[in-house]
């Protein structure tokens, strides 16, 4: 059983980092708004971005500051999913998976193979469209992506590094962590006082931390909401940091953080 990690708790901006010191993080796992979903339109609009090149530019800033603290080798993994929508009259596919590769590419981040979260749904032959003639339907969204990136070269450890010894996962876990499909894992449904969170499951940042991460390390989630990374990491033994714009939600998670037991970073 490994001893939980710390939580550090920071109000700040993803896209300074501000408190966190360069080549100090591990491993970060987050998901940012989405740029061309109407839920984020006025935080976006907020900071200066009403369209869906400046809201990714915003979030470019972001990948640099990761950059900056993430130990050579050390991993970004960006949750985040494409956009449908109508803008001018025109309906069309906002790839925002394709973007922040682009973005996070240009911070210096290299890419590695990538995972397709598969949303289970309870309308498996739902698509967009009418009828059943061709060609004007459309194929339906149901993945998100998580995007993986390496700043630098693979990390070298020491041969029998005992931190690596202690986050050994099992071959059932790697067969199924390691295959780019994830199935089975369902959305978490918006909080009960209906403010809106975008939450993502715990299993999601669970296995990412225990893949790649070592214990003792530190997991940071820049766009830190509800703390779900947090959590996911503290519980495997990784001291986790956390930065959120919004100090209502800083003030959730601190509440989180006593009733969870977790001690300060
Ligand atoms: C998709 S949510 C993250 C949800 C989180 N993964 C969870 O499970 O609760 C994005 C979060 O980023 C925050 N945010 C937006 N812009 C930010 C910025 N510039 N710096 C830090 N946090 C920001 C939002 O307030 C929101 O809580």
């Amino acid at each position: 059983m490994t001893a939980s990690g710390s939580v550090r708790l920071l109000l700040g901006d993803a896209r300074r980092l501000r408190g966190v010191a360069s080549g100090s993080v591990a491993l970060v796992v987050t998901s940012p708004p989405y740029p061309m979903i109407p839920q984020w339109d006025a935080p976006f609009a907020r900071a200066g971005a009403r369209d869906f090149e400046s809201m990714h530019r915003l979030l470019d800033a972001a990948w640099r500051a990761c950059a900056r603290v993430l130990l050579p080798g050390g991993l970004l993994v960006v949750n985040v999913g494409d956009a449908l929508r109508t803008i001018d009259g025109e309906f069309r596919l906002w790839p925002n998976h394709a973007r922040v590769v682009r973005g996070a590419e240009a911070a210096g981040l290299r890419s590695l193979p990538y995972v397709l979260w598969k949303k289970p749904t309870n309308r498996p032959n739902a698509f967009l469209g009418s009828g059943f003639l061709p060609p004007n339907a459309y194929v339906t969204v149901d993945c998100e992506f998580l995007l993986v990136f390496r700043n630098g070269p693979l990390r070298r450890l020491p041969p029998r590094s005992p931190a690596r010894a202690a986050s050994r996962y099992g071959r059932a876990e790697r067969d199924r962590w390691f295959s780019q499909v994830w199935e089975g894992i369902r959305g978490v449904p918006q909080g009960p006082d209906g403010r809106r969170t975008a939450a993502f499951p715990p299993e999601i940042p669970r296995r990412l931390v225990r893949m790649f991460s070592l214990v003792g390390e530190t997991v940071l989630d820049p766009f830190a909401g509800t703390g779900t990374t947090l959590w996911a990491a503290a519980e495997a033994g990784r001291n986790a940091v956390g930065v959120e714009l919004d100090p209502e939600l800083v003030r959730r998670m601190e509440a989180e953080r006593l009733r969870r037991g977790f001690p300060p970073g």
